[in-house]
C-alpha cells in the first residue's frame, strides 16, 4: 500500500489504544469463557496453574489441554509436588500434547522454581523469562494473569483482533513487531491479566479467523478493519512453504500380549519419549511406487523392499515380517511423515539393543507419543481403543 494512504488511514484511525479497555472489559464481565486455570470471579489465580495451562496452550487448542491440565494439577498439586516426580512419569502424563521439549523444560523449570525460588514463582516478566522453557510470550502472560503486572500478552488470537483493530495490512510473520507495538498501546494499567484474557477469548469466540461475529463485538465502532471492510482477510499471510513427506518403517513385535518398545534419545523429535522400534525417517522415495509393492506379501527378513531400500536392517530381529495394508501418516510443524508398518510375533524374550517388552494393556500410560499410538492401532487394529491416551 503507498505510504502517503497508509499514513491517511493511521491519522483517522478510530483507535486512541485506551478507548478499548473498557467495553472489552465489560463484556470479558459477562462471556468470559469458564476455563479450568482461571480464578473465579474476585479471586487471584494460582501461579502456579496459571504457568503450567500457558505451557500446555503453547501449539494446543484450549480444547485439547483441559483434560491434561485437570490430570496434571490432581496429580501434582505443587510446582513441589512436580518438581519432586520422575521426568519418566511427566512425560507418561503428556504423551499426546505433542512438542515433548515442552514436558522436559516444564520438569526442569518445576525444579528450578523449587529449589532457587523457595517454590514460589518470580513475578517479573524478566526473572520469568529466565526460567527453563519460558520464552517472552510466557512470561508476559504469566505476569498478567497471575500477579496482575501490566504486561502485553501477544498471541495468536490477540495478533488476529490487533491486526483488525489497527486494520494492519502487512502480512504475517513480518507484521509481528508492529503488532506487538499497537498491542502495548492497549493494555490498561488494572486488571491486565483479564484484560489480556479478554483479548484471547474475543478472538477465539468473536473475532474468528473465518467470519468474524462483528454484529458482536464490544469493540466494533473502534475496529479500523471493519470500516474498511477487511477484516476477513486480516492478517495477511505470507504463502505457507509446502512440507515435504518423509517415509520410513517401523517393526511391531510381539510376544503373547507385549510388545517390544524403546526410548528415543533425550534430544531432538519426541525425544524421551518412547517408540516403536524401525528405520530413521528419511526415505524420500516417489509417493506412486511408495504404496504399490509388497503391500500385502509376507516378507522374509532381509528380503529388499522398495527401490533396493532395505528397511529390515532395522528391524529389532529376525523374524517373517508382515507389511500390515495402508500405512500411518503423520504430521509434524515441519513435515508429513508415512511410515510402513510390520509386524511379527516371537517367542524370544531377549532381543538385541534397547528397549523392553511391555504389556498391551499398559500401553495407554506410557510416554507413546501420538504418532506411535497411530502405529499400535495400524498394528492390531482390533485393539485400537487400548492406545488411545486415557
Ligand atoms: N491461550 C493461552 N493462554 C490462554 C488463556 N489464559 N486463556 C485462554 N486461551 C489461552
Amino acid at each position: 500500500m503507498a505510504a502517503k494512504s497508509r499514513n491517511l488511514r493511521e491519522k483517522t484511525s478510530k483507535n486512541n489504544g485506551k478507548a478499548v479497555a473498557a467495553p472489552l472489559l465489560a463484556w470479558y464481565d459477562g462471556h468470559a469463557r469458564v476455563l479450568p486455570w482461571r480464578a473465579r470471579k474476585g479471586e487471584r489465580a494460582d501461579p502456579y496453574a496459571v504457568w503450567l495451562s500457558e505451557i500446555m496452550l503453547q501449539q494446543t487448542t484450549v480444547a485439547t489441554v483441559g483434560p491434561y491440565f485437570m490430570r496434571f494439577l490432581k496429580r501434582w498439586p505443587t510446582v513441589e509436588a512436580l518438581a519432586a516426580a520422575p521426568q519418566e512419569e511427566v512425560m507418561k502424563e503428556w504423551a499426546g500434547l505433542g512438542y515433548y521439549s515442552r514436558a522436559r523444560n516444564l520438569h526442569a523449570c518445576a525444579k528450578t522454581v523449587s529449589s532457587d525460588h523457595g517454590g514460589k514463582f518470580p513475578d517479573t516478566v524478566e526473572e520469568l523469562g529466565n526460567l527453563p522453557g519460558i520464552g517472552p510470550y510466557t512470561a508476559a502472560a504469566i505476569s498478567a494473569i497471575a500477579f496482575g503486572r501490566n504486561a502485553t500478552v501477544v498471541d495468536g488470537n490477540v495478533e488476529r483482533v490487533v491486526a483488525r483493530l489497527f486494520d494492519l495490512r502487512t502480512p504475517l510473520p513480518q507484521v509481528k513487531p508492529e503488532i506487538r507495538e499497537k498491542a502495548a498501546t492497549l493494555t490498561p494499567e488494572k486488571r491486565a491479566g483479564d484484560f489480556a484474557q479478554a483479548m484471547m477469548d474475543l478472538g477465539a469466540t468473536v473475532c474468528t479467523p473465518k467470519n468474524p461475529a462483528c454484529n458482536r463485538c464490544p469493540i466494533n465502532d473502534l475496529c479500523d478493519a471493519r470500516a474498511a471492510g477487511t477484516q476477513s482477510v486480516l492478517p495477511a499471510r505470507a504463502p505457507k512453504k509446502p512440507k515435504p513427506t518423509r517415509r520410513g518403517a517401523c517393526f511391531w513385535l510381539t510376544r503373547g500380549n507385549e510388545v517390544w518398545l524403546r526410548r528415543r534419545p533425550q534430544k531432538g523429535l519426541l525425544g524421551g519419549m518412547m517408540e516403536v522400534p524401525g528405520t530413521p525417517w528419511d526415505r524420500r522415495e516417489a509417493a506412486d511406487c511408495h504404496r504399490t509393492v509388497n503391500e500385502t506379501s509376507q516378507m522374509d527378513s532381509g528380503a529388499p523392499a522398495r527401490g533396493g531400500d532395505n528397511p529390515f536392517g532395522h528391524a529389532p530381529l529376525d523374524a517373517t515380517w508382515k507389511l500390515v495394508p495402508g500405512f500411518v501418516s503423520h504430521t509434524f510443524t515441519h513435515f508429513h511423515l508415512e511410515l510402513d508398518v510390520y509386524v511379527a510375533a516371537t517367542r524370544r524374550k531377549l532381543v538385541p539393543g534397547e528397549g523392553m517388552w511391555v504389556p498391551l494393556d499398559e500401553i495407554a500410560g506410557e510416554a507413546l507419543p501420538t504418532v506411535m499410538r497411530k502405529v499400535a492401532a495400524h498394528a492390531m487394529p482390533d485393539a485400537g481403543s487400548l492406545f488411545a491416551k486415557r
